[in-house]
């Protein structure tokens, strides 16, 4: 029974959280009544105290504890004595006392995280902004399909990680509201103020509801769906690092601090970093997935069930911690080969949509245009040559509504330069985008 009950040897991490929030229940304690001036600066001296322990490592948890509730009432009792000691658990119950710890703790914890994902968006803009104008092939499906800039694909990536740590940011308000005082289920009977306890802890708010206060765990796997949305965002950009890597595409090469060799194969680099960004997001999934499973049938109010929600949020937490500056390490010391994308860019027919779009300005229909376009490309192949090796004597053989202006527009320049709406890949768009993601990071 006990083997199975324990939990100190992994919600010990939420000792200095469970004793803030002992001297913030005992000052509801003072403010009720329930303990004398005298004993509550007695009080407050002492987990004071037991804060110091636990943070030099001299008080730690027993085997004998149970949990970081219980462990932690011995060690005040320890400092402050048997009969002070033993006044504080008056009002509440472990109950509400984890419900908000665990809010407590993940807003610590997702600001940190805030701050990796913040070093990776600023690898992400420094690379965007030493290769503004440089060009690659943008694709769909994995094929060819417009020319874009390197610049682009790359805040391609940082915008999905801004609307995380939008995300954390907004969660955070939401973990704001402090369950304390909810006690068992019912709420409690001895004139304890919450909004007092709130207050003291940081928080916005009590629970409304003291039955919500203490059964809800909603907010735990809204913080693992973000963790997971991270991995998920941190492995697509992975697999286009590991893509980009590949001796086939030739775009870009791995620093050697941020690969790995082989221990047989001497000329191999390895994407180590992007390979467990991937992997790990697996893992992310995991947790969610299985937090969600534990919730999905619990009755209200509390159930002991609810312990399980602590592991896989505390791995989640971990693994972000040591992953994100990994990945931003990776992306800051990336290397292109923007000759290779260049010369790259243009293969596939790429260009076939600038003579679509050039015909369409001409008035064309699109329809039409779109087959002219079509036969555009099927004419080069027949002939063993490239959009942009087409001339003047080519175009009356391909259809009549091509005239020569046709051949200015097919360039890789003149592509990334003619998609110049919002959002767009032409240069000056990209050079705003860059700018706009630079006040965003700002406001984050
Ligand atoms: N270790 C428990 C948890 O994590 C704390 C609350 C225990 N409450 C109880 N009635 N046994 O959920």
């Amino acid at each position: 029974m006990f083997a199975l009950s324990k939990s100190t040897q992994f919600d010990w991490r939420l000792a200095l959280h469970d004793i803030a929030g002992s001297r913030a229940h005992a000052k509801a304690l003072l403010a009720a009544g329930l303990l004398t001036e005298q004993e509550a600066a007695e009080m407050d001296a002492g987990l004071a105290e037991l804060a110091r322990r636990v943070e030099t490592g001299e008080f730690e948890a027993a085997p004998s504890d149970e949990d970081v509730h219980g462990a932690l009432e011995r060690g005040l009792k320890d400092v402050v004595g048997a009969e002070l000691g033993g006044r504080l658990r008056a009002g509440r119950s472990r109950n509400d006392q984890i419900a908000t710890l665990i809010r407590s703790y993940l807003r610590t914890e997702i600001r940190l995280i805030a701050q990796d994902l913040d070093g990776v968006l600023a690898a992400l803009e420094q690379q965007a902004g030493e290769h503004l104008g440089a060009v690659m092939p943008g694709r769909t499906h994995l094929q060819s399909a417009q020319p874009v800039l390197l610049s682009h694909h790359l805040l391609a990536h940082a915008w999905p990680l801004a609307r995380d740590v939008d995300r954390l940011r907004d969660l955070d308000r939401r973990l704001s509201v402090s369950p304390y005082g909810s006690a068992a289920l019912a709420g409690t009977s001895l004139g304890l103020d919450p909004e007092l306890v709130a207050r003291e802890l940081g928080f916005t708010s009590s629970t409304p509801n003291s039955i919500d206060g203490t059964a809800a765990r909603d907010l735990v796997a809204e913080a693992a769906f973000v963790l997971a949305q991270v991995g998920v965002d941190l492995s697509r950009l992975s697999e286009d690092v590991i893509i980009w890597c590949t001796a086939e595409f030739g775009f870009a090469r791995l620093h050697d601090s941020w690969s790995t060799g082989s221990s047989i194969m001497p000329q191999k680099k390895n994407p180590d970093v992007a390979e467990l960004a991937r992997g790990k997001a697996g893992r992310l999934i995991g947790n969610l997935t299985g937090l969600m499973a534990t919730l999905k049938g619990l009755p209200l109010a509390y159930n002991r069930d609810l312990q399980e929600d602590k592991e896989p949020i505390f791995d989640g937490i971990d693994q972000l911690h040591v992953l994100i500056p990994a990945v931003a390490g990776m992306v800051a010391t990336l290397t292109f080969d923007t000759a290779r994308m260049a010369e790259v860019a243009p293969m596939g027919f790429s260009l076939a949509t600038d003579v679509a779009d050039h015909l369409v300005r001409e008035r064309v229909p699109f329809a039409v245009a779109h087959e002219v376009a079509g036969e555009t490309v099927q004419y080069c192949e027949d002939n063993g040559i490239t959009l942009q090796g087409l001339t003047a004597a080519d175009l009356p053989r391909i259809s009549e509504h091509l005239d020569e202006g046709v051949l200015a527009v097919l360039t890789v320049a003149g592509s990334v330069a003619a998609r110049n709406g919002r959002g767009g890949t032409a240069p000056d768009r990209v050079a705003e985008q860059l700018a706009e993601l630079g006040s965003v990071r700002e406001e984050l």
